[in-house]
């Protein structure tokens, strides 16, 4: 038996499917100097007596406590942040240019750039976010400077610089230049990420068309052909609303899945945000790829005008995590879009209608609960991004958070 680096006593929460609710009581987690989880045994046992006994460092929380696997966003526009729970009141297609897009210009200027990680990314791990998926902007230099916040404050994180260039649906200001310059920055981006220092292995590039309407075909290509030649993930917008779905389906004559999929933007972890328009046979090649959806709820209730399918997306096995998608959501962290995810289920099986008769309101089998949203945001985004972390077991990252249930003024409370 050897000597964790950390070793900490507590009662742990996991789902390890949408499923399941597991709680172990009272278990020794034994944790080894790069962070990863070593071995996970009950408080009484001898290996974990062991550990506690010799541990470089130990943490016993208190009998009020509980350990959750840190959150898994996979969806965070991160330049939109100082825009949070505003500019709620337009279309999708309005709010980019009326709102959005002149933001994300200013981080041309990388001083405010880096002003706004320095505030957002210790928010978010507040939040409890121990892993976040971002859009950045064009930006590369504003791009690494948000790698680098999330290094500093120790967020695991997945960093994209944001490639668009179709002059019909970007600003002049604010748009890369041409395709080929578009794919250069990327790969660019790549590179400078991959050489900060990062001895934990917690920030990692992606490559990152903002969605087919923003990109020429061109773009689109040379993204695809980038991804093949680096290994590099990919994550986009995709069939998120009416207007956007439409103007993929009167471009290209395909829907918006298999159009990502003719350019070789969907890979293996693929993050594919919204996807609230996704049919079955969208589904299964989402499947088939092994890419997955970022479920954003509470931005569904503001800009996609529809509820994804969460139930039937499960059902047909596409891995499926939450996104805040900040700040077409309007909250930070995850525990909120756990229960809008239930709710929208509920209101998707139950259908808003009065005016139908109950029993052709709904979608029959749409709901969820809180269970199921808990895996969404732990388990279930993790392996959308192919992620060791998310459930209490060896060789899975010791992301963590701890849970105050007795702390006061807080409506959590403990039954038997
Ligand atoms: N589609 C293209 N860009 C965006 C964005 O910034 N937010 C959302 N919600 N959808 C988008
Ligand atoms: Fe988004």
């Amino acid at each position: 038996m050897n000597s964790p680096a950390l070793a900490v006593r507590a009662t742990v929460l996991q789902a390890p499917t949408p499923w399941s609710l597991e709680v172990l009581s009272d278990v020794v987690v034994s944790v080894s100097a790069t962070g990863t989880i070593e071995a996970v045994d009950a408080a009484d046992s001898d290996r974990a007596r062991h550990a506690l006994a010799t541990a470089a460092s130990t943490v016993v929380l208190g009998d009020d406590q509980r350990l959750l696997p840190g959150l898994v966003d996979l969806h965070v526009h991160a330049p939109q942040w100082p825009q949070l729970g505003t500019g709620l009141d337009v279309s999708l297609e309005r709010w980019l240019f009326q709102y959005t897009f002149a933001l994300e210009a200013r981080y041309r200027d990388t001083a405010f750039a880096e002003s706004v990680w320095a505030a957002m990314v210790p928010t978010l791990l507040a939040h409890g976010t121990t892993t976040a998926v971002y859009f950045a902007t064009t930006h590369v230099e504003a791009t690494t400077a948000l790698a680098s916040a999330c290094l500093a404050a120790g967020q695991r994180a997945y960093v994209g610089r944001v490639a668009m260039d179709h002059p019909d649906h970007t600003p002049p200001d604010y748009r890369d230049p041409d395709a080929e310059q578009g794919v250069a920055a990327s790969a660019a981006s790549i590179r400078a990420i991959g050489a900060l220092h990062d001895p934990m292995g917690l920030v990692a590039p992606i490559i990152t068309p903002r969605f087919i309407p923003a990109c020429s075909d061109d773009l689109l290509g040379g993204l695809g052909d980038l991804a093949a030649h680096t290994g590099v993930t990919v994550q986009t917008h995709c069939s998120e609303s009416d207007w956007e779905h439409l103007e993929v389906l009167r471009r290209h004559g395909r829907r918006d899945a298999h159009s990502l999929d003719h350019f070789g933007l969907l890979v293996a972890h693929t993050v594919l945000a919204h996807g609230t328009h996704l049919d079955d046979a969208d589904m299964d090649l989402l499947t088939a790829r092994g890419a997955g959806v970022a479920h954003c709820p509470l931005s569904n209730a503001y800009f996609a005008g529809a509820v994804f399918p969460t139930a039937r997306a499960l059902a047909r096995k596409v891995r499926v995590g939450l996104g805040s998608d900040v700040a077409g959501g309007s909250h930070p962290g995850l525990f909120t879009q756990c229960a809008m995810a239930v709710t929208a289920s509920r209101l998707l099986g139950d259908g808003v209608d009065v005016t139908l008769p109950a029993d052709r309101r709904g979608v029959v089998g749409a709901r969820i609960d809180a269970v199921t949203a808990f895996h969404l945001a732990t388990a279930g985004g993790a392996a959308v991004l192919g992620a060791p972390v998310g459930l209490w077991e060896p060789g899975r990252a010791f992301d963590a958070i701890a849970v105050d249930l007795a702390r006061e003024g807080s409506a959590l409370r403990r039954w038997d």
